[in-house]
């Protein structure tokens, strides 16, 4: 802890639930946790000691890492379970993307549900995503008998820049936008996740029959969302039925940490689902 701080303050006692944190992480965050490394249950962390603003500017510089390139991403200190001892190669790559994770909720349930596919997660903001790797730490630490949530890990990110960078052309199966900033006034609507030229980016890196999922509490934005998805040419949208019995759409009403605060405010929530279409062909 640093001089001058003292335990009674709760801003000290948050800095110093962090730097404990912190070192937790940087010790166990590529390392693979499994029955042989760790006997020892950790406590998950506690989201109190991990506030921040809630929006985070898309637009600024942060100080972002992204690979030059996706074939130049370290996916096996994110996946160590899935690298092939023999040639240190993955034995698998992200095929489901969640884009704004925020608290990492639909990737936990995802995680079980989809245990041969790799899951990740994309939160810009800093503290969010150390919330995120710290509770994927615990939870692989606890279960290491059983090698669960192996599949899901979490990317400090700003998925409205670098995604090209991340994944290769037809890579994701699924794309998740759930709750997303509804950024109200019109002079920020150009903040929001969706729009035209960010769909020909998210068309790019979905498979043709990959699905974009939408979930809002946001009628406004949910018109938005359903709006420009309608109007891009690569995208169509999924009925009823499918989502009905569509098992993510099942996970991604009732997983997410704003899905929860919008039930117990009895809120609605709108879902939309469209599929990659095929490109056509240039004659
Ligand atoms: C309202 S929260 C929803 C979080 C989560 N999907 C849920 O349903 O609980 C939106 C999240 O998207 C993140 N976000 C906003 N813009 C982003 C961007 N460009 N790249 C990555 N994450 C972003 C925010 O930091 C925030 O955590």
């Amino acid at each position: 802890m640093k001089a001058g701080m003292s335990l009674d303050d709760p801003s000290s006692k948050r800095q110093a639930y962090r730097l404990k944190k912190e070192e937790n992480r940087k010790e166990l965050k590529h390392v693979k946790i499994d029955a042989k490394a760790s006997s020892e249950k950790m406590d998950l962390p506690r989201k109190r000691f991990y506030r921040q603003r809630a929006h985070s500017n898309p637009f600024s510089d942060h100080q972002l890492e992204y690979p030059l390139s996706p074939d130049e991403m370290d996916w096996d200190r994110l996946y160590p379970h899935f690298v092939d001892e023999a040639t240190g190669a993955m034995t698998k790559e992200v095929t489901i993307a969640d884009i704004g994770c925020g608290f990492g909720g639909l990737l936990i349930d995802l995680s079980p549900a989809f245990a041969d596919k790799l899951i990740l997660g994309m939160e810009i903001r800093v503290q969010v995503t150390n919330y995120v790797e710290d509770r994927i730490i615990a939870l692989r630490t606890n279960h290491a008998e059983t090698n669960a949530y192996q599949n899901i890990n979490v990317l400090r990110a700003n998925s409205m820049k670098f995604l090209p960078n991340f994944f290769h052309k037809a890579q994701l199966e699924k794309m998740f936008f759930c709750f997303p900033d509804p950024h109200f006034k019109q002079r920020k609507h150009k903040a929001r996740i969706i729009t035209n030229t960010l769909l020909s980016e998210y068309a790019y890196v979905l498979k043709e029959g990959g699905v974009v999922y939408t979930i809002t509490d946001v009628l406004d934005l949910h018109e938005w969302m359903v709006k420009h998805l309608e109007e891009h040419p690569l995208f169509e949208r999924l009925s009823t039925e499918w989502e009905d019995q569509d098992e993510c759409v099942e996970i991604m009403r009732n997983a997410t940490e704003e899905g929860k605060k919008v039930e117990r405010k009895k809120g609605a929530k709108y879902v939309a689902c469209f599929t990659r279409l095929p490109t056509p062909e240039i004659v």
